[in-house]
C-alpha cells in the first residue's frame, strides 16, 4: 500500500535497481556481435536459394494451359493468372497494342515484386524499385533487375488463348 504513495520508490525497484543508461547502452562489441549474426542469415538465406536453384531446378511446364478468352482482355490490357498444378506462379497476360499477345512470370527478377504492364508508357514496369521490362522480350530495359522476365509461349486457337513453355513452339 505504501507503494502508491507519490514519490515514494515502490520496494521492487529498490530490491532490484536498474541503470536505466546501462541497460538500454549497446556496445560497439554487442552491435558487432548482432550485425555479424543479421549478415551470417542473409548469407544462409542466399545459399539455400542457390543450392535449391542448382539441386532442384524447377519443373518445366508441359503441355498447353487455357487462360482465357480473347474476348476477356482488350488491347492495352493486362490478365494476371496462374496455372493449375504448378508451383503458384502467378503469371501475365499482355494484349500488346498491334494485337500482338505476350506472357510473362508476374514475379519480378529483382527482388519477386509484382510487375504490371502500363499502356501508357508501353513497359512492364516493376513498382518496387522501379524496373522496367519490355513489354516484347521481357528484356530489362531500366532499374535494377539482373535477368529477363521470365516468358511462356502463347498459342490464340479459336478465340482462346492457351500459354505453353516458350521453347516448345515460336511465340505469337
Ligand atoms: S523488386 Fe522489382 S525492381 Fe526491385
Amino acid at each position: 500500500m505504501d507503494e502508491k504513495k507519490p514519490g515514494k520508490i515502490p520496494n521492487w525497484k529498490s530490491d532490484f535497481p536498474i541503470d536505466k543508461k546501462k541497460a538500454t547502452h549497446v556496445s560497439r562489441r554487442e552491435f558487432a556481435k548482432y550485425l555479424g549474426l543479421f549478415s551470417g542469415t542473409l548469407a544462409l538465406g542466399n545459399g539455400a536459394i542457390v543450392i535449391k536453384s542448382l539441386y532442384f531446378p524447377e519443373e518445366e511446364l508441359k503441355g498447353e494451359h487455357f487462360v482465357c478468352n480473347q474476348a476477356d482482355v482488350p488491347v492495352g490490357e493486362m490478365f494476371q493468372f496462374e496455372i493449375e498444378g504448378t508451383a503458384v506462379v502467378p503469371y501475365i497476360l499482355i494484349h500488346l497494342e498491334d494485337n500482338e499477345w505476350r506472357a510473362f512470370e508476374q514475379k519480378c527478377t529483382h527482388l519477386a515484386c509484382a510487375v504490371r504492364y502500363r499502356a501508357d508508357i508501353d513497359k512492364i514496369e516493376c513498382p518496387c524499385h522501379k524496373g522496367y521490362f519490355n513489354p516484347r522480350t521481357g528484356d530489362v530495359l531500366q532499374g535494377p533487375p539482373p535477368r529477363p522476365l521470365p516468358q511462356l509461349a502463347v498459342v490464340v486457337k479459336e478465340g482462346q488463348i492457351y500459354v505453353k513453355a516458350k521453347d516448345q513452339e515460336k511465340f505469337i
